[in-house]
């Protein structure tokens, strides 16, 4: 017989909610995540990342809501849940004396993966963040870059489904931040379901498939990146160009309930309108049909960036 249930998400929250005395960081996310997304959850400083990717990796309890991670309760089943999750946290200690091998020996033997094959294993993840020279090397001595990848190598060690990583490029240079992004690619490819916080929008533009974004701890966007634009932007903004006196142009344009903005600037109009879906055209058609002599119009792209701080500075809805 064929199963027609549909398949377990990797992560599903209802509700969610965690609040610190008066403080609520987290307000009733509902959040799911499929399993093979390589999922961005974007929110600025105090958005409620860290405690969302605490909830979830069972080091912080929800004061209300429910969230499941490959059909485990975070709370009831929290053993099932850490047996499925590698958790890296935004910060985290190392043991600068210990050699890169001894240290991901040792978190293997906590995750009782049998002396015989922890060998193997460990060359594995070292492989995979690559790593693989620095075998012997003493952790002190490797680089940020370095220290984090083998970060991810100690949450790999155990082969978990689910990655819950805290800003992992933090602190990263261009270059190491590119080499971090290429080994989740890979991860992805490998069948891991992988979330990734960040307070860069763009950064995960075209790493993720899918993105939250969070503000005050509330959930203000899920799906995919693309869509960010087209459901967050306002305001999209046209240049026109006209021959001969503005202030017919203006007046036209004024009149025209799309268009929330019309200004005069060194020789310009700077048109506004009222949400990113409007149409430019109305505003060469606007002037066109009111005798005013168009010489150049301009739509000003919003970039992703621009638009995640206008919305996490509440400048919509
Ligand atoms: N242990 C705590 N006690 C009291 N308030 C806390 C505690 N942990 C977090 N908060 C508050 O909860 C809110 C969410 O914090 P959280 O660390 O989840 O944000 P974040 O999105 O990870 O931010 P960042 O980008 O700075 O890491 C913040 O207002 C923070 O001050
Ligand atoms: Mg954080």
């Amino acid at each position: 017989m064929i199963d027609l249930a549909p398949p377990i998400p990797a992560v599903q929250t209802v509700g969610l909610t965690r609040t610190y005395g008066a403080l609520t960081a987290l307000n009733a996310l509902d959040l799911t995540v499929n399993r093979g997304d390589l999922f961005g959850f974007i929110g600025s400083n105090g958005a409620g990342k860290t405690t969302t990717l605490r909830i979830l990796a069972t080091f912080l309890a929800p004061s209300a809501g429910q969230a499941k991670i490959l059909g485990h309760d975070v709370v009831k089943d929290a053993d099932a849940v850490r047996h499925v999750i590698g958790y890296m946290p935004d910060f985290f200690g190392v043991y600068k004396d210990m050699e890169v091998t001894e240290y991901l020996d040792f978190f293997g033997a906590c995750y009782k993966i049998p002396t015989n094959q922890r060998e193997k294993t460990v060359s594995d993840v070292l492989e995979l963040v690559g790593l693989s020279e620095k075998k012997g090397a003493l952790i002190g001595a490797l680089s940020r870059g370095m220290q984090q990848r083998l970060g991810l190598a100690r949450v790999l060690i155990h082969d978990p489904q689910l990655l819950l990583l805290d800003e992992p490029a933090s602190g990263l240079d261009p270059r190491a931040r590119i080499e971090m992004m290429a080994i989740l690619q890979e991860l992805q490819r490998l069948g891991k379901t992988i979330i990734i916080s960040s307070h860069i929008l763009s950064e995960l533009q075209t790493l993720c498939n899918r993105v939250a974004i969070i503000e005050k701890g509330k959930l203000i966007y899920s799906g995919p990146v693309q869509g960010v634009r087209d459901q967050l932007a306002t305001g999209l903004v046209v240049w026109v160009k006209v021959l001969g006196d503005e202030s017919r142009a203006i007046e036209l344009l004024k009149a025209r309930a799309e268009i929330t903005a019309v200004e005069a600037l060194a020789g310009r109009i700077k048109v506004t309108m009222t949400d990113h879906q409007a149409d430019a055209g109305c505003v060469a058609e606007t002037l066109v049909q009111g005798g005013v002599k168009l010489v150049g119009l301009r739509e000003e792209e919003l970039g992703l960036e621009e638009v995640f701080l206008r919305v996490t500075r509440g400048e919509t809805q």
